[in-house]
C-alpha cells in the first residue's frame, strides 16, 4: 500500500483551515509542504508563517520541502515552525552531510530531494545517513505538470541500491502523480506519493487519497 503525501501547493489557500482538516479526516499518512525561494526554482510559493498555521491544525507529520537555497540558514526555522520531515535539494548543497547532520540534530527526519536530472547514483555516499529520498518527476516549481517517464527507471534503481544495502530509506515520487499513473510508480518500488493537483482539483479529495493508497 502506498503512503500518500497531498501537497498543500494545489490546495484553495482562502480555505487553508478546511483543506488541512480534508487531510486529517483522510487515509494521507503526512502533508506535503512546498516551499520555493524564487532563485533554486523559479516561483515563490509560501514560508515560515503559513507552515506556523498549517501545523496548529494538522494532526499528521509535516514534511517540507525546501526547493532553495542555502537551506541551512532556515533548518531551524522550520523546525520552530513545525516541520517534522525537512527535505533539501542535493543540487542546492555543497555540504550535504553537513546538512543532514543539522536536521538531525534539531530533531527532524531528513530527506533528500533529486531533480529529473540528477543521477540516483549521487545518492550513493548519503543514503546511510537519511530517512527519505524525494525522486523529482516533474521539474521543481510548479504544480500540475506531466510526470516524466523515466523516473520509473531511477526508481527501481534506487530500489535496489536500498535493497542491496539492507537499508529503510523511504522512495517518495513529487510531481505528476495521477490515478492513472500511480500503479506504475509503486510498481517501480516508491513507498511514498505526493499528490498535489490530482487531490486537491478533486471534488471528492478524500476519496482519491483512498484510491491512491491501493496501488
Ligand atoms: C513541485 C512540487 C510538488 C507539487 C506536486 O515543485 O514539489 O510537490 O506540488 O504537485 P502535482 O501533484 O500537482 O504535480
Ligand atoms: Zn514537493
Amino acid at each position: 500500500m502506498a503512503l500518500i503525501a497531498p501537497s498543500l501547493l494545489a490546495s484553495n489557500f482562502l480555505r487553508l483551515e478546511e483543506e488541512c482538516k480534508m487531510v486529517n479526516e483522510s487515509s494521507a499518512d503526512r502533508f506535503h509542504l512546498d516551499v520555493m525561494d524564487g532563485r533554486f526554482v523559479p516561483n515563490i510559493s509560501f514560508g515560515i508563517p503559513v507552515i506556523e498555521h498549517i501545523k496548529t491544525v494538522a494532526t499528521k507529520p509535516c514534511e517540507v520541502h525546501l526547493m532553495i537555497e542555502e537551506p541551512e540558514k532556515f533548518a531551524e526555522a522550520f523546525k520552530k515552525a513545525g516541520a517534522d520531515i525537512l527535505i533539501v535539494h542535493l543540487e542546492t548543497c555543497r555540504n550535504l552531510y553537513s546538512n543532514i547532520q543539522q536536521i538531525k540534530s534539531l530533531g527532524m527526519k531528513a530527506g533528500v530531494a533529486i531533480n529529473p536530472h540528477t543521477p540516483v547514483a549521487f545518492l550513493s555516499e548519503i543514503l546511510e545517513d537519511i530517512d527519505e529520498v524525494c525522486v523529482m518527476s516533474v521539474n521543481p516549481g510548479f504544480g500540475g505538470q506531466k510526470f516524466i517517464g523515466h523516473t520509473c527507471e531511477k526508481i527501481r534503481e534506487l530500489r535496489k541500491m536500498i535493497h542491496d544495502r539492507g537499508l529503510h530509506v523511504q522512495i517518495e515520487i513529487d510531481g505528476g502523480v495521477t490515478l492513472e499513473n500511480a500503479a506504475g510508480i509503486m510498481h517501480s518500488g516508491a513507498d511514498v506519493l505526493v499528490a498535489g493537483n490530482t487531490v486537491f482539483k478533486s471534488p471528492d479529495p478524500k476519496n482519491v487519497i483512498e484510491q491512491l493508497r491501493f496501488y
